[in-house]
């Protein structure tokens, strides 16, 4: 990949000695000071726990520009993409670098639809799980067996393998997450029908059952379509960088993305979500907006607004914008204008968007703020919120991950750390470490002893 170098930072170490690092232009955001021959030329690392200032990565794909609250996937805003586009166009759009013509799109379609049914044993995997198991687990444990049912996506290096493994993965995802939730309820799983759209499918294979088929509604596929868009990517996010941090080592693509999977389910993350819905819960159950604002409020309460803050935006998250608008459109079109949960939220952004904690650290709605409200109104129960999340969040993953592998400086990501433990000591054999310790502990008496009488 060609990189603009124009500029250098010079840094005078301790020793007289003057090192020059180079700043690379990006083509929107803040440029990058590359730091990778520091440690050959300097003898220190970085330190940036949580990467507050790392970038890890070069991308194309997604832009964030979390000042002005923009979102941009391959250059097209995220507003443009929900209102336009479907998350067929979507995921070629991020998978291919371009939306796709008709032709495109129509063949693309074709190959996702071709590996939406999950290998017949699937099933009785997924039935050795516990009734009660939330989606997202056995998500995590079936998205990794699929490595062990295709077996031919192992060989990467071959760009059709690559590809087809993509496909497999976009595909399969609403099929196991469906399975996942109907094993759950004790209903028998649904086949995919390819004659239905991505998202139609999804919604068939979750609400349908064998004795009543699912119906579409424009309304609800418009609406699903939207959320599946809303979460398809966002840059070097926890789950995103899992994937790619997975991925450096030649993992294969279904172990990496059951590695996302895994980091995604954490309440800070797309957790989050479902969250969200049980305080709207309890707010609608009696509870106060105030107490929760309160307690977000507390340095000493580890408690946080779900749904509120992000690490990027310091103004509207896009995301929650549309969000909200397509909640209001949702509800509107399906006669429930008058939804609780919506009233309770946008309460709830009132008070924490006029409170000035939440001013002053410059914290907005989330994605995740809204999402639940809509899943809610398409008749998702909230152990499936994070788990519809995983599935949209699939097509940035294998995005994210075939350009890793198609970077030919890729490396093994391997961050170092600042260590702050012993230095180096005698082992001391078994039989004797309970003598040293009681000395040890003996002596701290006396010592405590003889401060107490001073
Ligand atoms: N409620 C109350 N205080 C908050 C919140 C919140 N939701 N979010 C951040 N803060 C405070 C935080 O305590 C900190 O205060 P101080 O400077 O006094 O220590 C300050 O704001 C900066 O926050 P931070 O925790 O250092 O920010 P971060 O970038 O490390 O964390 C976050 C970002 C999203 C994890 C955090 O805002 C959070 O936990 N929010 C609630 C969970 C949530 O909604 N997550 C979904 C994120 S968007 C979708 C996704 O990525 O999956």
């Amino acid at each position: 990949m060609d990189k603009k170098v124009n500029k250098k930072i010079e840094i005078s170490l301790s020793n007289n000695k003057k090192i020059q690092l180079p700043i690379i232009e990006s083509t929107e955001g803040p440029d990058v000071l590359d730091v990778r021959a520091l440690y050959k030329e300097s003898g220190y690392f970085t330190f940036d726990p949580g990467y507050l200032s790392t970038g890890s990565c070069e991308s194309k794909i997604t832009f964030i520009d979390g000042g002005k609250g923009i979102l941009l996937h391959r250059g097209y805003t995220i507003e443009d993409l929900a209102k336009h586009a479907d998350f067929m166009e979507v995921a070629y759009l991020l998978l291919h670098g371009d939306l796709p013509n008709i032709k495109e799109k129509e063949k693309f379609e074709k190959n996702i639809r071709y590996h939406t049914m999950l290998h017949e044993q699937m099933k009785t995997f997924i039935q050795g799980f516990r009734r009660d198991a939330h989606p997202m687990a056995v998500m995590v444990g079936t998205v990794g067996a699929l490595s062990a049912f295709y077996r031919d996506s192992e060989d990467f290096s071959n760009s059709r393998q690559r590809l087809i493994s993509t496909h497999r993965i976009i595909a399969k995802m609403p099929t196991i997450a469906a399975w996942a939730y109907k094993y759950s309820l004790g209903q028998p799983v649904i086949y995919p029908n390819n004659k239905l759209t991505y998202a139609e499918n999804f919604m068939r294979m979750t609400f349908a059952t064998p004795c009543e088929d699912y119906v579409s509604n424009p309304v609800i596929t418009k609406a699903m379509n939207q959320l599946l868009i809303l979460h398809a990517d966002h840059e070097q996010n926890a789950s995103t960088s899992t994937v790619r941090l997975a991925g450096s080592s030649g993992a294969n693509p279904f172990a990496c993305v059951a590695a996302g999977i895994a980091s995604l389910w954490g309440p800070a993350h797309g957790g989050a979500n479902e969250a969200v819905m049980n305080m709207l819960l309890k707010i609608k159950r009696n509870a106060k907006i105030k107490d929760f604002i309160n307690r977000a409020k507390d340095p000493e309460d580890p408690f946080k607004l779900m749904g509120f803050g992000h690490r990027v935006y310091k103004n509207y998250d896009p995301r929650a914008s549309v969000m909200r608008d397509a909640c209001h459109n949702v509800l509107n079109e399906l006669g429930r204008k008058n939804n609780p949960f919506l009233a309770i939220a946008l309460d709830l952004e009132d008070a924490a968007l006029n409170d000035s904690y939440f001013i002053k650290k410059k914290l907005y709605p989330n994605v995740d703020f809204y999402s639940g409200i809509l899943l809610w109104a398409l008749g998702f129960p909230l152990s499936m919120y994070t788990a519809v999340f995983a599935v949209a969040r699939t097509v940035g993953w294998v995005a994210h991950w075939k350009e890793m592998i198609e970077d030919p400086t890729r490396k093994i990501s391997r961050p170092r750390q600042l260590y702050t433990g012993h230095k180096k000591r005698d082992y001391i054999e078994l039989d004797k470490r309970q003598k040293r310790k009681s000395i040890i502990k003996a002596i701290s008496s006396i010592i405590k002893k003889g401060y107490q009488k001073s």
